[in-house]
């Protein structure tokens, strides 16, 4: 574990959302990850590095240490299982739904469902609960082209607006749970860098729009 802190985060959204509050803990990164080809980006404070990395992986480097501090949606961390790290604070940013959704004019089904997802744990889990068998088919995008083809019978996805379920022809369906963002933090790093990372935190927790 360097001395320095580290921050992992992913392009597009969750960046863009997370910038106001790092700004608000001090933290003013040097480049912007969509036009830099770097994925190690420095800050304003020489001790503090962004990595750059796609949405799923954040949790996982935060649980390996590769990086101190992450932000990640709550569909990820689900799907993840929350292994060596804490969820400090509910940043309130990227909010969606995860969602079941079908077909809009599906035909009623018998048998056991197939449902295609990238968030294999958390539909496992979903159906478990119900008492409901299904097959659950990995994907890793493009969920909502598998009613369609004929793949599967249901899709679970986050849905916010509900356009991209609508644009093709599904509908949603079972509400699975409410997702934000959430700042979370490698559990042996936030008792070496104590000082440092609770007071990022706490800036951070401060600076969040409820
Ligand atoms: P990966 O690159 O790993 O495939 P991704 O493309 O899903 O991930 P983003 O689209 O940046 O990555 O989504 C990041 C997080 O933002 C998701 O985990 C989810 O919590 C949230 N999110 C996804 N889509 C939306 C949306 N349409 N509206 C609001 N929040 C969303
Ligand atoms: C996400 C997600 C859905 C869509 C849901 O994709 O995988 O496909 O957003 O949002 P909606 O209910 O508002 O249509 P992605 O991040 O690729 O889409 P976006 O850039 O349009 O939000």
């Amino acid at each position: 574990m360097s001395n320095a802190i580290t921050i992992a985060l992913s392009k597009g959204r969750i960046f863009r959302e997370t910038l106001p509050l790092l700004a608000a803990a001090g933290i003013v990164p040097q480049e912007d990850p969509e036009t830099s080809r770097k994925l190690i980006l420095d800050t304003n404070q020489p001790d503090v590095k962004l990595v750059i990395i796609r949405a799923t992986d954040v949790p996982t480097y935060v649980q390996y240490g590769a990086a101190d501090l992450g932000v990640a949606g709550k569909d990820v961390l689900l799907e993840h299982g929350g292994e060596g790290l804490y969820e400090m604070v509910d940043l309130n940013i990227a909010r969606c739904r995860l969602m079941t959704a079908g077909l809009v004019n599906a035909q009623p089904h018998r048998g056991r469902l197939r449902v295609a997802t990238k968030f294999v744990n958390v539909t496992r889990r979903f159906f478990a609960e119900r008492g409901q068998q299904v097959e659950v088919i990995k994907l890793y995008g493009s969920m909502e082209l598998g009613p369609i083809v004929g793949l599967s019978d249901l899709i679970v996805d986050v849905v916010d607006t509900g356009n991209t379920l609508k644009a093709n022809g599904l509908k949603p369906m079972d509400h699975i749970a409410d997702i934000t963002s959430r700042l979370v933090v490698n559990k042996a790093a936030l008792k070496m860098k104590h000082e440092r990372i609770q007071n990022m935190v706490e800036k951070m927790r401060q600076a969040v729009q409820k």
